[in-house]
């Protein structure tokens, strides 16, 4: 059985990734600040379910000590960094260049960079000994401005894109892929009330994504038909780039 290390399960991208490596086979640990619901049928046992708040340098720290503890450098066959936040305005808007106070930076710098950053080097020797697959989740937001998204949020995921060809680079050596996925507008509780309606005029497909359609691409990059695919981000933004 495959193992795979899933960030953000609880919900949204990550709900329906765990769903998704379920039912192709997979062992999926999984990590959130929350418990998993007693009705979830996606975590196969409690013991598979990290609670870690990823805004504490030191809660992710004790959290990977765990981690490394279930592992016991056995085979890692995938991390999938995608627990991430975008903070707005209580009304969905953007915080700007103006508005974003330091402690927002920090924190969303903390849970969308230097957390995952922290995953995949704890984890890099059971990804070396299981030849395994990193896909980090970035954003639209990393290579143009948002109309919802902010500055920290941007920033980290621009940085998140330039960490995706470090750990490529640093890691490919030991048969150790590492990919991004960067989604546009995907319908989860990260998107403002009115981002459908607003972009929709911008997205050729005339549609936002569904959570199923990057957990796809997510298990894509995971699997042994990408095993070539290293260093690159894979757009889902239904043609918004072109
Ligand atoms: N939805 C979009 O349109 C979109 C577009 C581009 C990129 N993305 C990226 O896709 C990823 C998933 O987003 P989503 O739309 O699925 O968001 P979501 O529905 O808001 O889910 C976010 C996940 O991250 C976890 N999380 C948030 N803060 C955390 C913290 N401090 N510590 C640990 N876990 C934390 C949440 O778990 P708990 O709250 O249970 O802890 C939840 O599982 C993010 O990296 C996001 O930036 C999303």
């Amino acid at each position: 059985m495959q193992t795979v290390v899933l960030t953000g399960a609880s919900r949204g991208i990550g709900h329906a990734t765990a769903k998704l490596f379920t039912q192709n086979g997979w062992r999926v640990i999984t990590c959130a600040r929350t418990e998993v619901p007693d009705l979830c049928p996606f975590t196969q046992k409690n013991q598979d379910h990290f609670i870690i708040d990823f805004s504490s340098p030191d809660a992710v720290n004790s959290g990977l000590e765990r981690l490394r503890l279930l592992l016991k450098d056995e085979p890692l066959h995938a991390l999938v960094n995608n627990a991430g936040i975008s903070p707005k305005f209580e009304d969905g808007s953007r915080l700007d260049t103006f508005t974003t106070e330091g402690s927002v930076w920090e924190e969303v710098l903390q849970v969308n960079l230097l957390a995952p950053a922290a995953f995949t080097r704890a984890l890099a020797t059971s990804l070396k000994n299981g030849k395994g697959a990193v896909v980090n989740v970035t954003s639209i937001a990393g290579t143009r401005v948002h109309k919802f998204a902010g500055p920290a949020y941007a920033a980290s995921k621009a940085a998140l894109s330039a960490l995706t060809r470090e750990q490529a680079s640093d890691l490919g050596k030991f048969g150790v892929r590492v990919n991004s996925v960067s989604p546009g507008e995907i319908s989860t509780g990260m998107l403002s009330p009115s981002t459908e309606a607003e972009m929709l005029e911008v997205i050729p497909m005339r549609r936002i994504g569904t959570v199923e359609e990057v957990a796809a691409t997510i298990l894509f990059l995971c699997s042994g038909s990408a095993s070539y695919i290293n260093g690159t981000e894979i757009e889902i933004n239904g043609g918004q780039h072109v």
